[in-house]
């Protein structure tokens, strides 16, 4: 009998079954919360983009840990991995909350921002020049990690603005149109005075645009047209309004599978261009420092 009854007595085999009952609620409970957890990590990734961005948005503690000491080494400063968490978290919340897209990596934004952080000169404003701005999200990036260091910034920016690559197209990724009227309700979302903006809507390579520069910028990113000849052209129009110390950054240079011409004439020309020297080069960025 015993062997078919394991309770030595009644109140014992309720107690037990009272005891499974209370770890069945514990265990439903436990679900619940694992599915609560899954649904937060879903609108997680939705609130940064990754469900439909081709880039990347979070960074790997790997990547993070990678950036770190890359750039340390490179920039002879010490970068702390808060600094890195909390820039690509701006990017997140900056890409989320304005219209359109940075068209890069987190990771990429990270280290432009850092670059940008270790020439700030105290007392002087910063002169920032992107050759393709499309939303304006990555030069507002760049931007607020400058004023974040309480540091005064400039914005120069050169794109036709007529939808992505002209002819009023529109952006594959967010289905928007790149347009002056976006760019500037981005930049009045993030409280960016129209002053600080100087916006050449055209041609990196028009006449009247080149001239309207002028060759004091402390960072210039090309990231307008991608073929060699583009490159090219920017660089050459451009390499020289650098100031001392100043950086230029070269888009996509590790992307050759898609932009051959960017890492082409980069390796062949800007690599031994004596006015510069190469700092490093991490994810799809090359940087320069001139001399
Ligand atoms: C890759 S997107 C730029 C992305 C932007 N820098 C960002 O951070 O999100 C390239 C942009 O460059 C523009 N563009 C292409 N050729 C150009 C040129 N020669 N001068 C200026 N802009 C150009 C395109 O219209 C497009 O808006």
């Amino acid at each position: 009998m015993a062997a078919y009854f394991p309770y030595r007595s009644i109140r014992e085999r309720k107690q037990t079954n009272d005891y499974i009952i209370r770890l069945e609620k514990k265990i439903e409970a436990f679900s619940q919360g694992q599915q609560l957890i899954q649904e937060e990590l879903k609108q997680l990734s939705v609130l940064n983009g990754s469900s439909y961005l081709p880039f990347n948005r979070k960074i790997s503690d790997e990547a993070a840990h990678s950036i770190a000491e890359y750039w340390s080494d490179r920039l002879s400063i010490e970068i702390q991995s808060n600094e890195i968490r909390y820039l690509e978290r701006r990017a997140i919340y900056i890409e989320g909350t304005l219209f359109g897209r940075v068209a890069t990596t987190s990771t990429d934004i990270v280290i432009r921002s850092l670059l940008a952080q270790s020439i700030i000169q105290q007392g002087r404003r910063f002169e920032l020049l992107e050759i393709g701005t499309l939303f304006g999200l990555g030069s507002s990036m760049i931007y607020d990690s400058l004023i974040s260091k309480n540091i005064d910034c400039n914005l120069t920016l050169i794109d036709p603005l007529d939808g992505y690559y002209g002819g009023n197209a529109l952006d594959p990724i967010t289905g928007l149109i790149a347009s002056e009227k976006l760019l500037h309700r981005n930049f009045n979302k993030l409280s960016i005075p129209r002053e600080e903006i100087i916006l050449h809507k055209g041609l990196s390579t028009d006449k009247e645009i080149v001239e309207a520069t002028h060759s004091d910028y402390d960072l210039i990113l090309i990231d307008g047209d991608h073929s060699y000849e583009g490159i090219k052209s920017d660089y050459e129009l451009y390499a020289g309004k650098v100031r001392t110390g100043g950086i230029i950054l070269i888009d996509d240079y590790q992307h050759s599978s898609v932009w051959p011409g960017v890492k082409r004439y980069t390796d062949e020309t800007i690599r031994f261009d004596e006015r510069f020297e190469f700092i490093g080069a991490q994810s799809r960025t090359a940087a320069f420092r001139r001399l």
